[in-house]
């Protein structure tokens, strides 16, 4: 179906970049540049500088991105991992390829780990936290590494979704030992495929995490220090994101403006909650701009039914897939969350006609239709 109003639009994305993304590509291949050439190490220290950190690692997704950190932080068979059950699979299944088990704890109503809970799932096997930086929103990361501290645990940031994100000041990605990135086409950094990196201020990680990806070996020596996997960056994929992280704060800016146009434009709508917006100690980036309903599938058919896309993230808890072998934990509040919650159209290409009709829309149906 073709909607009036897209979630996401890859095809306006990329005509807005075509020429610079074309150059960074033909010079790749006229040179001949496929593999771990200047392009892969150019990216990493741009993205490194922005981040706020010595390293960056770029590897072939956000999920060899958290294996590889979990991997450098010594996480083992027989540890623990606490993270929540409110993201996406991947941080959970890096946990368990690990050979570690994920003990997952509810959030808050913003989405993210709630901090209060953390010490309560803390136990003698306890390694390392991953709190997750969900829809462009940075955790509580003082109190998160203070409790990490007190514990000795290693804190791997899940900032995926938060790249440019900020708590204090501080950048996702720069303030525990390792931070995880994506670049997932619909990120807001996104290439052309998968694709991810590691963030970190720990040289003995970030070299760990550049042998993994290059199935364990040194290519200076030959010598091959781990099992490894195939999960190199891809050469050309950095050429292209390193031509739009140049753009990145444009874009963020934007999507910033979006955010306030929906707050302004939702606000006062009894069933409906929005988003925090502008608070003192964050810079949301707004991954995604995430509302929350009782009547949110009434609302999702009604937008629907008038060409306006929205995705659900996520509509059931994780543990309710057999095929992961979860326990069921008692998150009530990641439970309503599946019930309630619903991703508006955002993005850096996004225009404001289109922000008022998704407005227009919702007013609409809160007004005459339930
Ligand atoms: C919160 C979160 N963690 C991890 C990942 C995994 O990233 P990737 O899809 O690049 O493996 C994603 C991406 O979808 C994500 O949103």
């Amino acid at each position: 179906m073709a909607y009036r109003v897209p979630f996401i639009d890859p095809r306006r994305h990329y005509a807005t970049l075509k020429p610079e993304i074309d150059r960074a590509i033909t010079e790749c291949l006229a040179n001949g540049d496929l593999v771990n050439r200047h392009q892969l190490k150019d990216f990493e220290q741009h993205l490194a500088e922005f981040v706020g950190v010595k390293y960056a690692v770029g590897v072939n997704s956000g999920y060899h991105a958290l294996l590889f950190a979990l991997l450098g932080a010594g996480v083992e068979p027989g540890h623990e991992v606490v993270t929540v059950a409110h993201t996406f699979v991947a941080t959970v299944s890096a946990i368990v390829h690990c050979g570690a088990s994920p003990v997952l704890i509810d959030v808050g109503p913003d989405f993210n780990m709630d901090v209060d809970r953390i010490e309560r799932a803390i136990t003698p096997r306890t390694k390392a936290l991953i709190p997750v930086h969900l829809n462009g929103r940075v955790c509580e990361m003082d109190r998160l590494l203070a409790l990490a501290d007190k514990y000795g645990l290693a804190v791997i940031e899940d900032a995926a979704q938060a790249l440019g994100a900020t708590f204090d000041g501080k950048r996702a990605g720069s303030q525990g030992r390792a931070g995880c990135f994506s670049f997932y086409p619909f990120k807001v950094l996104g290439g052309f495929g998968d694709g991810g990196a590691i963030t970190t201020n720990d040289a003995a990680l970030a070299r760990m995490a550049t042998l993994l990806r290059y199935n364990g070996e040194d290519r200076a020596t030959g010598d091959y220090h781990y099992h490894g996997q195939t999960a190199l960056l891809d050469n050309v994929q950095a050429a292209v994101l390193d031509v739009k992280l140049r753009h990145l704060p444009d874009w963020i800016a934007h999507r910033r403006r979006i955010a306030a146009a929906y707050h302004r434009g939702l606000a006062g709508i009894t069933r409906l909650r929005i988003p925090r917006f502008d608070e003192a100690r964050r810079e949301d980036i707004f991954q995604n701009y995430v509302i929350r309903t009782g009547v949110r599938d009434q609302l999702r058919a009604y937008l629907k039914e008038q060409g306006i896309e929205t995705l659900v993230h996520w509509p059931k808890p994780m543990w309710e897939h057999p095929g992961l072998g979860l326990a069921t934990p008692d998150l009530p509040e990641t439970r309503s969350i599946c019930r309630e919650v619903l991703s508006l159209p955002m993005s850096a290409e996004l225009t404001w006609e289109e922000v008022k009709a998704t407005v227009d829309c919702i007013r609409d149906f809160f007004a005459t239709h339930i």
